[in-house]
């Protein structure tokens, strides 16, 4: 009977678990429960513990490793099983390595730490302890290479649809992948992977949200914000980590089902907020503004172009800024 064990038979029932439940479910003795309530009352879990009724949470610390995860999942397999590590170099890094040698897909990697976090364009990425969420999920589908960048449109859609359920707030997605609310960003998403000659043999799409930090350097003042400097509270990252792998896990099936995005694209482009906008399309030496229209099944960008023609523009070298601002 492990950590896990016990918080996830917490948590199934709103109501107190009585000890002798645990007893059977787990084929363990009554020491051996009371020890493990011990154990997780020391690390900062408010269990309540009442005679001939039983055991019930009514208050945890704000960690995301492992079993208080893992508790709240509501998945078939996304972010099952989940590794977590206090201070790892980049949870990308970590879940590529883990692929290498044969980790099974679903796999969540979470650092509550990161020292060398990855963005995209080769850019730095700021994790400090306690208050971010970095994470990683481990993926083999197969498809063909160039759908790949359409798995990061989709955890984008996830993070964006989790963060407005929970927290009640209009957040949307800068495309391709950005989740900004007030014109700040508070997600990115970077995806990487590896192929074969002929298929893709895993994707590691890796998540970084700004959960609960006070402030951000001068220089990411104008852009970033965190959902604690949002909502004016903190948020406990393990229920946003479990929400957002519930939706990922949902929007990813269908994506999968479909082979393109044609079946999430509706919900993504309601909430692209390039859309309708004025944008300026940076591609390599070349560089044209128009209006943005909503991503196709490819989830390429589609632009109006001022002559009146259709542009599509593809996620990959290119970055798309708006006229009047970050959006
Ligand atoms: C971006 O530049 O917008 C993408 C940032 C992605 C950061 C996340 S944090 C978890 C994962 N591990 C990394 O090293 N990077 C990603």
């Amino acid at each position: 009977m492990t950590k896990l064990d016990v918080l996830t038979a917490l948590r199934e029932k709103d109501d107190y678990v009585s000890g002798q439940e645990l007893c059977e479910r787990f084929q363990v003795s009554r020491t051996a429960v009371w020890k493990r309530i011990r154990q997780l009352q020391a690390e900062g879990y408010e269990i309540e513990a009442v005679p001939n009724r039983g055991y019930r949470i009514s208050g945890c610390p704000d960690v995301i490793a492992a079993e208080e995860v893992g508790s709240r999942l509501k998945t078939k397999w996304m972010g099952r099983p989940v590794r977590y590590f206090e201070v790892i170099d980049s949870t990308n890094r970590y879940a590529k390595k883990a692929a290498e040698d044969g980790a099974p897909e679903g796999l969540l990697v979470i650092g509550d730490e990161q020292t060398a976090g990855r963005g995209r364009s080769g850019r730095h990425w700021t994790t400090p302890p306690g208050t971010a969420i970095a994470m990683t999920i481990l993926l083999r589908p197969e498809i063909a290479a160039d759908r790949i960048a359409m798995t990061t449109l989709v955890m984008g859609l996830a993070v964006t649809q989790a963060v407005r359920e929970l927290y009640d707030i209009p957040a949307g997605i800068k495309w391709p992948n950005d989740v900004v609310i007030d014109g700040k960003k508070i997600c990115g998403i970077l995806t990487e992977m590896t192929t074969d000659m002929v298929s893709v043999s895993y994707i590691v799409v890796g998540v970084g949200i700004n959960a609960n930090m006070d402030a951000f350097p001068e220089e990411l003042q104008s852009t970033a914000a965190s959902l604690k400097m949002v909502l004016g509270h903190e948020v406990n990252r393990a229920e946003l980590i479990a929400a957002v792998m519930q939706h990922f896990e949902y929007y990813y099936e269908q994506f999968l089902a479909a082979g393109d995005l044609s079946a999430v694209m509706e919900r993504y482009n309601e909430l692209l907020l390039n859309r309708g906008r004025k944008v300026r399309v940076l591609e390599p030496g070349h560089e044209y503004t128009g209006m943005a229209e909503g991503i196709d099944s490819m989830g390429e960008l589609l632009v109006r172009r001022e002559d009146g023609t259709l542009a599509r523009v593809y996620a990959g070298e290119v970055s798309v800024r708006g006229v009047y601002g970050y959006v």
